[in-house]
């Protein structure tokens, strides 16, 4: 069974294997289209909360390696709206699909799946828990951007709190030599509990500006709107950082600029013209990784 609940389940050896995987499957998709590795195989998306690139490119990489997707991107159209459990809904998609893949608004939720489950889950997001998935895209597109891993000042960017990549990132990057900086608005800093995980000093700066210069990788995240309790606490926050161009003028020429995605304004559209502006191939990563990742989970 091959569950990818957490970031913790991959050492320094299974990341070099997935990268090299994921540079196999670009070529793949550029050269052929894609394989039949997955022929016959069926994957369940089973999303709970809204999603766009992840969900889309889950089943993207089922059909470029010959596999097909059962897709429940909205649950309120699913026996959930009738008050079926996880546990039920899960037990019922494994009698039709070879894996399943998870997005869920509760940390945990993935693992609760993965206890009832016997066909392997896949965590696409538990709530402010983890996104191991996204977290892996990510680290493929630092290393394919910039070359390396090692030696790069890395600064994390905005609702640090409750932004499940980079929770997962933070915990992936123990297996290289980087620095990390991070920059929140009150009360949206990284949890402790991620950073414990981690084996760099996590070191917080008020202002972009105290570090925006050193930094080889700026990763960008959005306010999640949907996490707060109570509405004008998000508005009192929203806008309070932006990328533009006066910030690009500030950074390395080599630097690179990432977002998970949605951008809720965040990174003006201005950047998205600039050579350093990677969220777009981040994106593309995106169905890669994921072709990698479901060839080893079912082929
Ligand atoms: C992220 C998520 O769902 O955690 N989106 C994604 O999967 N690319 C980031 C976000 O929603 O802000």
């Amino acid at each position: 069974m091959k569950h990818i609940l957490s970031v913790d389940q991959f050492d320094k050896a299974a990341l070099e294997t997935l990268f090299q995987s994921a540079a196999k499957m670009k070529q793949l998709v550029e050269t052929k289209g894609g394989s039949d590795i997955l022929k016959h195989r069926v994957s369940a998306n089973v999303f709970y909360e809204p999603s766009t690139r992840t969900s889309s490119s889950f089943e993207a990489a089922m059909y470029r390696l010959g596999g097909n997707t059962i897709s429940i991107n909205d649950v309120q159209y699913s026996s959930v709206a009738k008050g079926e459990t996880l546990e039920d809904t899960i037990r019922s998609l494994e009698q039709y699909a070879d894996c399943i893949i998870l997005r869920h608004p509760e940390v945990g939720a993935a693992q609760r799946a993965a206890d009832v489950a016997s066909v392997p889950i896949i965590n696409a997001g538990d709530g402010i828990g983890e996104h191991p998935t996204q977290a892996l895209l990510d680290l493929f597109t630092i290393y394919s951007e910039k070359g390396t891993i090692d030696g790069l000042t890395i600064t994390l960017v905005g609702d640090l709190k409750h932004g499940r990549t980079v929770h997962s990132l933070v915990r992936l990057l123990r297996h290289y030599d980087v620095t990390i900086h991070t920059v929140s608005p009150l009360n949206l800093s990284f949890p402790k509990e991620h950073a414990k995980k981690s084996t760099h000093p996590l070191t917080a700066h008020e202002s972009l500006d105290d570090i925006i210069r050193n930094t080889d990788v700026l990763y960008v995240t959005r306010v999640q709107k949907e996490r707060f309790a109570k509405p004008s606490d998000y508005d009192k926050i929203q806008g309070s950082y932006v990328i533009t161009n006066n910030t690009l003028a500030d950074m390395k020429t080599d630097a690179i600029i990432m977002h998970p995605l949605p951008r809720v304004g965040e990174i003006a559209f201005e950047v998205d013209s600039d050579p350093r502006a990677a969220y777009f191939h981040q994106m593309r990563n995106g169905l890669f990784v994921r072709m990698a990742l479901l060839a080893q989970v079912l082929a």
